[in-house]
């Protein structure tokens, strides 16, 4: 799949809020790229196809893991809001054609990370949550960070996230905390 499929698919499957979203992440996500020596087509790729599966319904979203159990691992017992990555990055390796699997796993773990996340993981990750057209406190800094230091900035991002799902009650992703204490050693044996 090229970057204009990928493009026709993500307007086909979301809203003009989502698809609007997406180019941003579009750009940012490519923006990340340069900075960092990454690949900006795979960027873009993943980024384009990153929240393709946000508009199924749940209970389609649960029907796509249990019918790839193999790709799906135990997706289904982490929190409903992480499905939508798993689930289209299932759909992009056996329906769309994408082959390219470091842009499946950054598609895959883009809402909660993972432990030992790669570059192209953390651009995704990242240009998702500091896209032209968020405007949560703290983004500005966030969007700082994130050319300065990509290790730093997603250590932020993934404190922040926990201090937010902790404070609304909300289930703490177990995976999302391993990410967290990743970037928590790594910061620590840099130090
Ligand atoms: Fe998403
Ligand atoms: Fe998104």
């Amino acid at each position: 799949m090229d970057l204009k499929e990928a493009k026709e698919l993500a307007r086909k499957r979301l809203g003009d809020k989502r698809y609007h979203h997406t180019l941003n992440v579009e750009k940012m996500a490519v923006k990340l790229a340069e900075r960092y020596g990454a690949d900006c087509d795979q960027a873009a790729l993943a980024a384009l196809l990153h929240d393709t599966a946000k508009e199924m319904p749940t209970a389609d979203q649960l029907a796509l893991l249990r019918a790839h159990p193999d790709l799906a691992g135990n997706t289904e017992n982490r929190p409903t809001p992480i499905w939508h990555g798993v689930c289209a990055a299932i759909l992009a390796k056996t329906e769309w054609g994408v082959t390219d699997e470091a842009v499946l796993s950054a598609v895959a773990c883009h809402t909660a990370g993972k432990p030992g996340m790669t570059l192209l993981d953390k651009i995704l990750f990242l240009a998702d949550m500091t896209s032209e057209e968020r405007d949560f406190d703290g983004v500005e800094e966030l969007r700082q960070l994130e050319m300065e230091d990509i290790d730093k900035a997603m250590y932020k991002a993934l404190d922040d996230s926990m201090t937010f799902v902790k404070k609304g009650n909300k289930p703490l992703d177990s995976m999302s905390a391993a990410a967290w204490e990743d970037f928590r050693k790594l910061l620590a044996a840099r130090g």
